[in-house]
């Protein structure tokens, strides 16, 4: 009976379609992973798909850009990771028309804990949630820790965000590297690296377009064809507790993160 009764929800489970899974990431930090994570969650949500962020830094940058403060709040995801409670019970709803794990401190305690052969656990809670979705969207934490490898592990795609602003491109070489030696063959092998975005390029001075075209050089079109200008709306934005293209809807400068929804809309 116990047997049936699994085979039927498995059948049921397989006629849905889960959510793709998206990860932000790169291990250097302040590239624009979290801006770009939760601007992508208010687009594809105002174009109408189930969107789910998960935030999976202890610096919880993602939930406090959506006006939430992320310390009172239980359960959290320490709660999931000491599987006090299912990921299910986890999540709230944002005023912005997509769901949120919230981020927390104690994912630092979650970081230590953490040991080699449970880069798995973050997916097997996620699968629990994924046919509620159209995406899933993680904001991996900076560094190549646990939680950014469980990241890298749970997701079909990745988004790499390439601040467009020092000549040195070794955050996004490093990255590959990552996924090609180990994510690949340790982890994920079915991984797909959607693309390259640019982000923060300066219009006027600088180096922007000499390190978009440096990056065009070396890994061709996963260079992602859309530009994120450097300006202050998404500091702003970040103070005023909401994604920039909802705090700034016609601002011409979100208009490349209703692109890089689209480009996930396509391309996954
Ligand atoms: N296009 C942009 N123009 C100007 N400032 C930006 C832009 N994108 C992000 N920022 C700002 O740069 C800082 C770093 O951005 P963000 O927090 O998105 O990066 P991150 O990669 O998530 O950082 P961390 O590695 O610390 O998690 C923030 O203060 C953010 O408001
Ligand atoms: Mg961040």
């Amino acid at each position: 009976m116990v047997g049936q009764g699994y085979k039927k929800r498995k059948t049921e489970r397989q006629t849905m379609k889960d959510a793709k899974i998206i990860s932000f990431s790169i291990f250097k930090g302040g590239t624009g992973k979290t801006t770009s994570a939760v601007n992508a969650a208010a687009a594809l949500a105002q174009m109408g798909h189930k969107v789910l962020l998960v935030d999976l830094d202890q610096q919880a940058s993602a939930t406090r850009h959506l006006g939430i403060d992320p310390e009172p709040i239980t359960p959290n995801l320490y709660d999931i990771f000491v599987r006090r409670s299912p990921i299910s019970l986890a999540r709230r709803k944002t005023e912005f028309g997509f769901d949120l794990v919230p981020g927390h401190s104690l994912l630092a305690a979650v970081e230590e804990a953490l040991e080699a052969g449970d880069e798995g656990l973050f997916k097997d809670f996620l699968s629990g949630i994924q046919p509620d979705y159209d995406y899933i969207l993680v904001d991996s934490p900076p560094g190549k820790a646990m939680l950014a490898i469980s990241a890298l592990t749970a997701a079909t795609h990745v988004v790499i965000p390439l601040q467009a602003q020092r000549p040195a491109l070794d955050g996004t070489h490093d990255i590959f590297r990552y996924i090609q030696d180990v994510v690949w063959k340790d982890f994920n092998p079915e991984l797909k690296v959607l693309g390259i975005l640019p982000t923060m390029v300066r219009r006027l001075g600088g180096h922007s377009a000499g390190v978009i075209n440096k990056a065009r050089e070396l890994w061709g079109n996963k260079v992602l064809p859309i530009e994120v200008p450097e300006t202050v709306i998404f500091p702003r934005s970040f103070d005023k507790g909401k994604p920039a293209l909802v705090f700034s809807p016609r601002h011409k400068s979100v208009m490349p993160y209703f692109e890089l929804a689209k480009i996930i809309h396509e391309k996954t």
